[in-house]
């Protein structure tokens, strides 16, 4: 951090469209699509690189939630780490992709201590006509091969939790952190109270589809490109979860539905040395 404290934001814009980056955690915190924004963050969002941002689309890795071998702090290391901004890599008239990288040198020693691999992180963020685009490269520059787990944590915006109607996920096995919802009847699944579940996927080339409700953009549509991404996780603490986050506090809760693309879990990879795992996300606004 240039002074400290105050972390660096690095912001694409493209006609009325933008998209604001933190280089804490490379954590997306804004996504605009004609003025309207489509992600949340939290008001109690602490912004000054002492804590992992509250909302937008926070990158989690090496590990998912807390691991009982690898003590790593939730989530992992890289939502807390300070990234290198790389530059505009690529700029049309219909699209600007930024990059961002962390390696294995930068981050915190402590926690390098306890996760003792080598590896580089490249994270790309393409604005392009309605849609934004994530790609996270895992390379492994070890001299030995290591697993990890990834994952774009979405904040999607939403008005009312109970109101939105989320598809593309009738087919896929998953287990339920906070056993608080039964499987649903319909194709498409409604919340009526918290939802933490972690879904293996069995045919990532179904977009998750969510009508939030909103206007003029009403459904977002997250989509998994290449190999890689296995896992969904969905994840709303809706009111009694929330009052024990201090960044989310009381209200914000009924502000978004977490719809995150991952490989956690059963899915979790390994990469051989000088091998790189590629995973894409693309989310749409319609
Ligand atoms: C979700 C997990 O992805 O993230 C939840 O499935 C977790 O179990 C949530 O509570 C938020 O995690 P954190 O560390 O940002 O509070």
């Amino acid at each position: 951090l240039p002074d400290g404290k105050t972390p660096r934001t690095v912001t694409l814009t493209r006609e009325s469209d933008s998209v604001e980056i933190y280089v804490f955690g490379a954590t997306v915190t804004s996504w605009k699509v004609a003025g309207q924004e489509m992600l949340f963050v939290s008001p109690k969002a602490v912004l000054d690189g002492s804590k992992a941002i509250r909302g937008g689309i926070p990158v989690v890795f090496p590990i998912f939630g807390t691991d009982p071998v690898i003590k790593l702090p939730q989530h992992g290391v890289a939502r807390t780490s300070v990234w290198k901004f790389g530059g505009v890599t690529s700029e049309t008239s219909s699209a600007v992709t930024g990059v961002f990288q962390l390696s294995s040198e930068s981050i915190d020693p402590a926690l390098a201590a306890i996760w003792p691999h080598k590896f580089k992180l490249t994270y790309s963020v393409t604005l392009g006509k309605d849609s934004l685009q994530t790609k996270l490269d895992v390379e492994n520059v070890d001299t030995a091969e290591w697993s990890f787990e990834a994952l774009l944590h979405n904040y999607i915006a939403v008005d009312d939790p109970s109101r939105i109607k989320i598809y593309g996920l009738k087919d896929a096995s998953f287990f339920d952190k906070s056993h608080a919802i039964p499987p649903s009847q319909h194709d498409y699944i409604e919340l009526n109270h918290e939802i933490d579940r972690v879904h293996t996927v069995a045919d990532r080339s179904v977009p998750i589809v969510v009508e939030t409700m909103r206007s003029p953009k009403g459904v977002v549509r997250v989509e998994r490109e290449g190999r890689g991404f296995d896992s969904l996780v969905l994840w709303n603490p809706w009111a009694t979860k929330s009052e024990n986050i201090v960044d989310l506090g009381r209200d914000a809760w009924s502000h978004f539905i977490c719809v995150e693309p991952g490989a956690v879990d059963k899915s979790k990879v390994t990469v051989k040395p000088r091998e790189t795992w590629t995973a894409k996300q693309t989310i749409r606004a319609a």
